[in-house]
């Protein structure tokens, strides 16, 4: 089969590409390296049924003959991460609806099938985990524009519903909780990159606010495994679907797991949310994801645990320290 996966040179993206090309598919990667990294998809140039494009999803002559010759659509192209939604509110908008309006068109258009992440973001406040996929979403004011990602995010779900109720586009949104791994970067805020570095370095941990706030983490190869599945499944379309993992543990537990695993001195520091993100800065206590949805369609059942994560994150940045 001919998969088109856009922002394919990012952490998830590029992680797929993996997959599809173990699996014999022939595979387009679309990225214009806003965020993503060439060394992520590096090992891939030069093989016969991989072809890398350096461009952005918002040309859209070049995505509509993209889309055209190809069979699936996996647009992961998309502004992502807390910091960067805080300093860049414009782009993320602009990026995360322009360029999912252009891939819905298009998909529309010639009849692919096509798969839409969202984010668990979009549950915003909501208070009474596990989150279903047809609770009530509940974000803050516009002023605050950490909702900027969570409102767009919701707004793509909204269009791709619409193109399957309208004409029974064939496709899937995914609402993605907190998925880490190797090749994500901390760069961008995301906090197990940030912790395993700085625990390798014997740096500060920097755990923002008390650190008693309370995430879920899904090891990407689990969820790629999981996106894998949901566009050979007829039944996923049109649905909204949860995928990462349920188990819970606070940011400072986080932080201490990642000293102990890796053998490290580091000592945490806590820094003020304003500190770290500038004024208008919400967080969340808790975000877990029901995922009987995903169970049910696609048997969907998380295999690897936060240590797996750890260690294989810290596995990496060995690696290219050694490499470096
Ligand atoms: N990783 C997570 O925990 C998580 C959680 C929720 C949702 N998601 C969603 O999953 C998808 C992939 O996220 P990721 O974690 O791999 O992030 P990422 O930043 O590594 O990947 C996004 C990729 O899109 C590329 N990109 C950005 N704008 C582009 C444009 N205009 N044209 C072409 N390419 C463009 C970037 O260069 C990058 O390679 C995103 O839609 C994100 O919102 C991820």
């Amino acid at each position: 089969m001919k998969i088109l996966i856009t922002g394919g040179a990012g952490f998830v993206g590029s992680h797929l590409a993996d997959k599809f090309i173990d699996q014999g598919h022939e595979i387009t990667v679309v990225d214009d390296l806003s965020t993503g990294r060439y060394s992520n998809i590096q090992h891939l140039e030069g093989h016969e049924r991989f072809r890398l494009i350096i461009d952005t999803v918002l040309n859209e002559r070049m995505m509509e003959r993209l889309i055209r010759e190809t069979d699936h659509v996996y647009h992961m192209a998309s502004a992502v991460g807390v910091r960067l939604i805080m300093e860049q509110p414009v782009k993320t908008i602009e990026t995360i609806f322009h360029g999912t309006d252009v891939i819905l068109k298009f998909c529309s258009r010639y009849r692919k099938r096509v798969l839409i992440p969202s984010t668990s973001e979009v549950y915003g406040k909501g208070a009474s985990v596990p989150f279903k996929e047809d609770d009530d979403l509940l974000t803050g004011s516009t002023d605050k524009h950490r909702w900027a990602y969570a409102c767009a995010k919701t707004l793509d779900e909204f269009l791709a519903l619409a193109h399957y109720k309208e004409t029974r586009l064939p496709v899937v949104v995914v609402r993605l909780f907190n998925t880490v791994g190797p090749r994500q970067t901390g760069q961008y805020g995301m906090v197990v990159p940030r912790f395993v570095e700085a625990a390798m370095k014997n740096e500060p941990i920097h755990v923002h606010g008390d650190g008693t706030q309370q995430r879920c983490f899904g090891h990407v190869l689990d969820v790629v495994e999981g996106l894998a599945k949901l566009l050979d499944s007829p039944e996923c379309f049109g649905q909204v679907i949860n995928l990462g993992n349920n188990e819970e543990i606070s940011i400072k537990q986080l932080a201490d797991k990642a000293i102990e695993l890796t053998g490290s001195t580091s000592k945490i520091q806590y820094i003020p949310y304003e500190e770290a993100y500038g004024e208008g800065f919400e967080d969340m206590r808790r975000r877990v994801p029901s995922l009987e949805k995903a169970k049910n369609l696609i048997g969907y059942q998380p295999t690897r645990s936060l240590n797996d994560i750890i260690n294989d994150v810290a596995g990496e940045f060995k690696t290219s320290s050694a490499a470096a």
